[in-house]
């Protein structure tokens, strides 16, 4: 086997009757410049990753990562390009909705000192009608488009894309900062390092999937907005620590909900009511943390039940902080408002801090 030139990472979950199909295209397409192919599996139940290591038994240009109790689109492609070879880093999706026949016209960008090429729907001669059979999804992605510009710095025609091309160095620096939690992968790097690349842009035609089903949900979108917002404060604020905030939000109003039922209707005395809506607020954060917050390592079966009560046990100690903060800060002559907001906002942070290394520990 030659030394490849070129390393095409192909992030798959669920994908197993595309992969072969894919590989074959990329071998056509690539011709005789040397390459090699890494899918990254996240463990997938219809067995990618059996069919990748078996195509690359026959065809050592082909090799499988599979990563297990982690999930999650942008952590697979960092580390795909962790594992590249080769001095230039393509990212593709494995399900043929991306244009392989674009990788050598990218390739001669990069070669001809581009440090990024990005597969572009919107330039001309591109088209992303392949991904929108609703309405809804098209004027999703326009205004996800247009708002990432806006924050960002208009760098390019599709900060969205998942198929683009990058130098060595590139990946090295992106692989080591960006987020692993989100879906935009393309947009983290651009927003991170555009006004110091020289960009380039390929138009390609996103075609139909016909083969197996979209990942992009409404968790994708919700996490795309915090990783927006994470971007905007140049990554001050982290985009789990805004996850976790909203999640916390919500708390808020299952525990009014869950008090008023209790003692207003079903006639529950105070205190007991007040006890309950708590552990009913504690319960469904940590369920929808699990589900949005961590949902690329999340806990599930006994793993879930232990988590359960270690959050339980670390949102306990955050509420007496709280309250003695708050007492402290009051007795010091600050304004109740204050100083119970900032007892708030102090265990809001303990709680995020500590559950984040105890009970979602990697
Ligand atoms: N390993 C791994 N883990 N792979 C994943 C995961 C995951 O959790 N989620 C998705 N993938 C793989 C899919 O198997 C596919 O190869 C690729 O990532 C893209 O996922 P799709 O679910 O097909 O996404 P899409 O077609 O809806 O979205 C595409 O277009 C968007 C723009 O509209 C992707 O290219 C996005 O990156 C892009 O933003
Ligand atoms: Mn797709």
């Amino acid at each position: 086997m030659k030394a490849p030139k070129l390393s095409i990472i192909l992030p798959a979950y669920n994908e197993a009757k595309n992969i072969p199909l894919i590989v074959g295209k990329i071998a056509e397409a690539m011709g005789d410049v040397a390459h090699e192919v890494i899918v990254v599996d996240d463990d997938s139940p219809d067995g990618t990753s059996g069919v990748a290591r078996e195509i690359g038994l026959r065809d050592p240009v082909v090799r499988c990562i599979r990563r297990v109790n982690r999930r999650g689109l942008s952590g697979a492609c960092i580390e795909g390009m962790m594992a590249a070879q080769a001095p230039i880093v393509a990212v593709m999706d494995a399900d043929m909705q991306h244009d392989e026949t674009r990788l050598p016209v990218m390739l001669a960008e990069i070669e001809g000192g581009a440090d990024l090429v990005i597969g572009s729907r919107y330039l001309d001669g591109g088209d992303a009608s392949g991904g929108f059979h609703e309405n809804t999804r098209a004027r999703g992605s326009e205004l996800a488009t247009a708002l990432a510009n806006r924050i960002t710095g208009a760098y390019t025609t599709d900060p969205m894309s998942g198929f683009f091309m990058m130098t060595r160095d590139l990946a090295d620096k992106a692989a080591t900062t960006v987020s692993r939690d989100g879906f935009k992968i393309l947009f983290d790097i651009v927003s991170r390092y555009g006004s110091e690349l020289t960009i380039r842009e390929v138009p390609f035609r996103f075609r139909e999937r016909v083969e197996g089903e979209s990942k992009l949900g409404f968790l994708v979108t919700v996490q795309f907005l915090g990783l927006l917002v994470s971007r905007y404060t140049g990554g001050l604020i982290p985009v789990k620590f805004l996850l976790y905030g909203l999640v916390g939000f919500s708390g808020l109003f299952v525990h009014m909900a869950t008090l008023l039922a209790l003692n207003g209707f079903f006639g529950v005395g105070f205190a007991a009511a007040q006890v309950l809506a708590t552990f009913a607020a504690m319960t469904t954060n940590f369920a929808f943390n699990n589900e949005v917050t961590y949902a690329h390592r999340k806990l599930t079966g006994r793993r879930f039940l232990t988590g359960l009560l270690t959050f339980y046990a670390v949102c306990g100690i955050g509420a007496l902080a709280n309250v003695s903060i708050a007492v402290r800060l009051f007795e010091w002559d600050w304004s109740a408002g204050v100083a119970g907001f900032a007892g708030a906002v102090m265990s809001a942070v303990f709680n995020y801090a500590v559950t984040k290394l105890v009970t979602w520990r990697d």
